[in-house]
C-alpha cells in the first residue's frame, strides 16, 4: 500500500470509529453526504426495516437503498462493502433466509464489534462480519452471487482495485448493487486534499465518467450510474462540481 493510501484508511477508520461509538442515531457532528439525518427516513420503503431495533435500524450512514436495488433471492451469498453497524447486512440476511449467507467487510473495528453484537442480540446467523478492506478483500474467488454497498466506495483511496477486486469474488453472472456518492465532474483540489471532507463521502467522489470506465475495465458489462432521485438526467444536465446520491449496477459476463 502506498503512503496516501494509508493515510487515508487512517483518517477515514478515526472518522467511523467516532460514528460507532456514538450512542444510536448517525452523524450528530459534522455536515456528511454519507450520513445526512434528515434522508435517514427516506432511505428504505418502512416494510423492509419494520421489527428491527431502533438503534439497529437508525445507525444508517448509507446514501441510498441497496438491498431493494439488488432483487436478492432466496439462498445467496451476498457482500457488502464497508458494513458498518451492519443494517444492510441484516436486511440482506432476511430475504436470502437461512440457506443464504451475508458477508459484511469493514475495516474499523469499533463498527465489527457494534454489528456482531447487534446479530447475536437479534439472534441472526447467517451474517458473518469480517475486518479487512474494500482493496484486498478477505472473500473467496467466484463465491458471490451479489455484491452490495452503502455509500463506501467513495471512501477507498484506490478506486480500480476496489473494482478488481469485486470481480474476482463475484461469481461468473454476478451483479452489483451500489449506492454511492458522485459527482459530474470535478471537485477543487483544495477539497480533494480535505481530510474531514473525504471522511464525510464528499472529497472522495468519483466522477461519474470515471466510475463507469473504471469498472468496464475491471471487466464488467451492463454498467449504469444513475442519479438516485430517480429523475434520469443525461450526464449534462446534473450540476458539473457537486456531489450527489447515485445507484450503480453491472454484472459480471458468464
Ligand atoms: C459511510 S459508512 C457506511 C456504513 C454502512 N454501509 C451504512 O450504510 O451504514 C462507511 C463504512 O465503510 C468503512 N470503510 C471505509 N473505507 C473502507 C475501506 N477502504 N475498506 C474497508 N472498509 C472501509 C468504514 O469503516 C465505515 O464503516
Amino acid at each position: 500500500m502506498t503512503q496516501k493510501t494509508t493515510s487515508i484508511h487512517e483518517s477515514v477508520r478515526e472518522f467511523y470509529a467516532a460514528q460507532a461509538r456514538s450512542s444510536g442515531s448517525c452523524c450528530s457532528a459534522e455536515p456528511s453526504a454519507c450520513c445526512d439525518p434528515a434522508q435517514k427516513n427516506l432511505l428504505y420503503p418502512e416494510e423492509l426495516i419494520l421489527n428491527l431495533p431502533k438503534d439497529v435500524a437508525n445507525f444508517s450512514l448509507g446514501c441510498g437503498d441497496p438491498i431493494s436495488l439488488a432483487r436478492l433471492k432466496l439462498g445467496e451469498t451476498v457482500l457488502d462493502l464497508g458494513s458498518g453497524g451492519g443494517l444492510d447486512c441484516f436486511l440482506a440476511a432476511r430475504q436470502v433466509d437461512k440457506n443464504g449467507l451475508v458477508i459484511g467487510v469493514d475495516m474499523t473495528p469499533e463498527m465489527l464489534r457494534r454489528a456482531r453484537a447487534s446479530a447475536v442480540r437479534m439472534g441472526i446467523n447467517n451474517v458473518e462480519f469480517r475486518e479487512g478492506y474494500l482493496e484486498n478483500l478477505p472473500v473467496e474467488d467466484g463465491s458471490v452471487d451479489a455484491v452490495i454497498s452503502n455509500c463506501v466506495i467513495n471512501l477507498s483511496p484506490d478506486k480500480p482495485q476496489v473494482f478488481r477486486e469485486v470481480f474476482r469474488v463475484l461469481k461468473p453472472g454476478g451483479r452489483v448493487a451500489i449506492s454511492d456518492i458522485v459527482i459530474n465532474g470535478a471537485l477543487p483540489e483544495s477539497i480533494q486534499k480535505d481530510m474531514q471532507a473525504w471522511g464525510a463521502c464528499i472529497a472522495g467522489a468519483l466522477d461519474m465518467k470515471d466510475y463507469i470506465l473504471d469498472l468496464e475495465k475491471a471487466g464488467f458489462i451492463n454498467v449504469q450510474v444513475m442519479p438516485k432521485d430517480g429523475s434520469g438526467n443525461p450526464l449534462p444536465a446534473l450540476p458539473v462540481g457537486q456531489p450527489f446520491s447515485a445507484t450503480i449496477t453491472a454484472n459480471k459476463p458468464i
